[in-house]
């Protein structure tokens, strides 16, 4: 079973590609958190992940998502996150998440993807030559991670050094504290009242009251703002002008 989440579209891209090779159960873990969760999973074949690293770590509002399910069935998980660059030492903390739901990690992977984090930075424009030869070329990683989990191969890279440990251990929580608030969204006139920002978000932070506001749970994914297909949504004056990264383009579609 693959289970994915993802906020601007690369994981599940990943996830979508996993599944071609691997021909498993493909699910979305954004439909389970909406719908307030799944008491059980059970799949005969190793739980694999794919998630994007937050802050250097798997995003908190999904490890604990992920602590409450009960895995039934394989006991053999997989780990494959993506980053724009370092996913620190994201390992240690995937660990513990497995010790807390007795699954056995098998392997871990991290793949860089466009960096899509707009509230910090440009991101690139989805629609770029630039964008399109990155997802080629990370497609042969895809590719390659795919057949190791079908061989039930053991494989830990991307190996944290000293820098990751720090960044994962001290900078994570100052980030999640400082950073993920939600006072910041609005909404532009250019809204069209769509809903989608409502029912994109995993957390049903989004809530429309004849335009859309902001709850205080947020984990940052920003899945509503750059997934708003008429650019209505600012985080304060950060993302003014900024490119909009939002993947839709499908993994068969890439090439
Ligand atoms: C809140 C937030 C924090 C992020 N922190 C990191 C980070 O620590 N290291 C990194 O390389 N990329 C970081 N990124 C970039 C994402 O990991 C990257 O864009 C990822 O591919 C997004 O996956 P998604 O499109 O499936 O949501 C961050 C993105 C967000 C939204
Ligand atoms: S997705 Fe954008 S256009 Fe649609 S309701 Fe939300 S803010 Fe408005
Ligand atoms: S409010 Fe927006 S950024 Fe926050 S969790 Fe929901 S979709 Fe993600």
């Amino acid at each position: 079973m693959i289970l994915y989440f993802s906020g601007t579209g690369n994981s599940r891209f990943i996830a979508e590609g996993l599944n071609k090779i691997c021909d498993d159960e493909l699910i979305n873990l954004k439909d389970l958190m909406k719908n307030g969760g799944t008491g059980e999973l059970h799949s005969d074949k190793p739980f694999v992940f794919v998630l994007p690293i937050h802050a250097f770590r798997i995003p908190g509002k999904i490890s604990e998502f992920i602590e409450t399910i009960k895995f039934t069935g394989s006991s053999d998980a997989y780990f494959i996150v993506d980053c724009g660059g370092s996913p620190g030492n994201a390992l240690k903390y995937i660990k513990n998440t497995c010790k807390k739901v007795n699954l056995q990690l098998k392997g871990f992977d991290a793949i860089n993807m466009p960096a899509s984090y707009i509230v910090m930075y440009n991101p690139p424009d989805v629609n770029s030559e630039a964008v399109h030869d990155s997802l080629v070329y990370q497609k042969s990683q895809i590719e390659r991670i795919g057949r190791d989990i079908n061989e039930g191969k053991e494989f830990f890279n991307r190996p944290s050094d000293f820098k990751g440990k720090i960044q994962s251990s001290i900078l994570n929580p100052i980030f999640v504290k400082m950073m993920i608030k939600t006072k910041d969204f609005a909404v532009s006139d250019k809204c069209v009242k769509c809903g989608s920002c409502v029912l994109r978000c995993p957390l049903n932070n989004v809530f429309f009251n004849g335009k859309p506001e902001w709850g205080d749970n947020c984990m940052h994914c920003m899945a509503c703002l750059s997934g708003c297909p008429s650019n209505a949504i600012e985080y304060g004056n950060k993302t003014v002008g900024r490119n909009r990264y939002y993947l839709l383009k499908h993994y068969g579609d890439v090439n």
